[in-house]
């Protein structure tokens, strides 16, 4: 019996009751059906989730849109004549599967699977000190890190050349995503580091001649003894004066008649 029902479900798909759709952020969707007159005379009534939220109902007499019990619909939802349904400014939280159905069937006419998508920043591509990112990095690796902010649903890819490098994919929130890459300081090979969804993508390309061979007083050149030996030089500095101020504060106090 649930085999016969499995099947009557796989053969709606077959038939096309289930459309599916990626949109972005800010888009409206159109969930577009025709729907006969008879349909339309019985009532129709629009649903988030199986049965769930209802959405809108349409009828001989009347209509009527809701707002979802959290309010995410609330100024979004339109119905057209045809009993469509237009959602407007659509968010990621509007994502997921839309029912429609006919007030005599208890199976729906058709569903939609709704995937939102924000737009995507430019990646932006930092160095890092190759004794922070790695203990196995040599001397001549620059070591670089590829990052986009606020992103969901998305994929970020290091190629190099033609070929995907390496790859990280999310689908929830990230509020700071990250691919580290490793490339000789000689490296002649072209990289770039691309932030995708299904719909658009934004690439950045890695110069390294720019970005592994400037050299700021503290950030790349100096390697790690001279780092340390910078900091103490300046430990000691900093204790030396220290202690000529305590000393001189002192010998003020004694020197001073109260
Ligand atoms: C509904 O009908 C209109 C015109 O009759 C057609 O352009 C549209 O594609 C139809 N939509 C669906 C979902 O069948
Ligand atoms: C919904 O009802 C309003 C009046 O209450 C009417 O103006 C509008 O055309 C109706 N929309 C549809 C899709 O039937
Ligand atoms: C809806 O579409 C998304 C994106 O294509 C997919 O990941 C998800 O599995 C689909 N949901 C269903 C129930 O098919
Ligand atoms: C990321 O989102 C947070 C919180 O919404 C915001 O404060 C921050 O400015 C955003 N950063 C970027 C780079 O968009
Ligand atoms: C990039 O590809 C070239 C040639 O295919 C290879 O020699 C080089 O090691 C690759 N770079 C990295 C970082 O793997
Ligand atoms: C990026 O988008 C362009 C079209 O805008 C497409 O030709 C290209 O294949 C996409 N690249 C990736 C890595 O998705």
């Amino acid at each position: 019996m649930f085999l016969v029902i499995f099947l009557c479900m796989c053969s709606w798909s077959l038939e096309g009751v289930f459309g599916s759709e990626s949109v972005m952020e800010g888009d409206s969707v159109l969930l577009s059906v025709n729907i006969t007159e008879t349909q339309r005379r019985d009532g129709i009534m629009w649903t988030y989730g199986p049965h769930t939220i209802p959405l809108a109902k349409l009828n001989a007499e009347n209509n009527k849109t809701y707002n979802g019990p959290d309010g995410r619909f609330r100024d979004r939802l339109k119905l057209s004549e045809s009993g469509s349904l237009i959602i407007t400014d659509v968010r990621i939280k509007h994502s997921g599967l839309y029912y429609i159905y006919t007030t005599s069937q208890e199976t729906p006419l058709k569903i939609f699977n709704i995937t939102v998508y924000t737009h995507l920043p430019v990646p932006i591509i930092s160095r890092v000190s190759s004794q922070i990112s790695s203990s196995s990095s040599s001397s001549s690796d620059c070591c670089v890190l590829c990052s986009v902010m606020n992103v969901t649903r998305v994929s970020l890819s290091w190629y190099n050349g033609s070929r995907v490098h390496s790859s990280i994919s999310v689908s929830d929130l990230n509020i700071r995503l990250s691919l580290p890459l490793e490339v000789e300081y000689q490296d002649t090979n072209t990289y770039r580091c691309v932030v995708n969804n299904p719909i658009t993508n934004h690439t950045q390309h890695l110069h390294v001649t720019q970005l592994c061979h400037t050299c700021s007083e503290f950030s790349c050149c100096c390697g790690f003894t001279e780092a340390v030996i910078r900091l103490v030089v300046s430990a000691l500095v900093g204790v030396a004066t220290v202690a000529f101020l305590v000393y001189d504060v002192r010998s003020g106090a004694v020197l001073d008649p109260v």
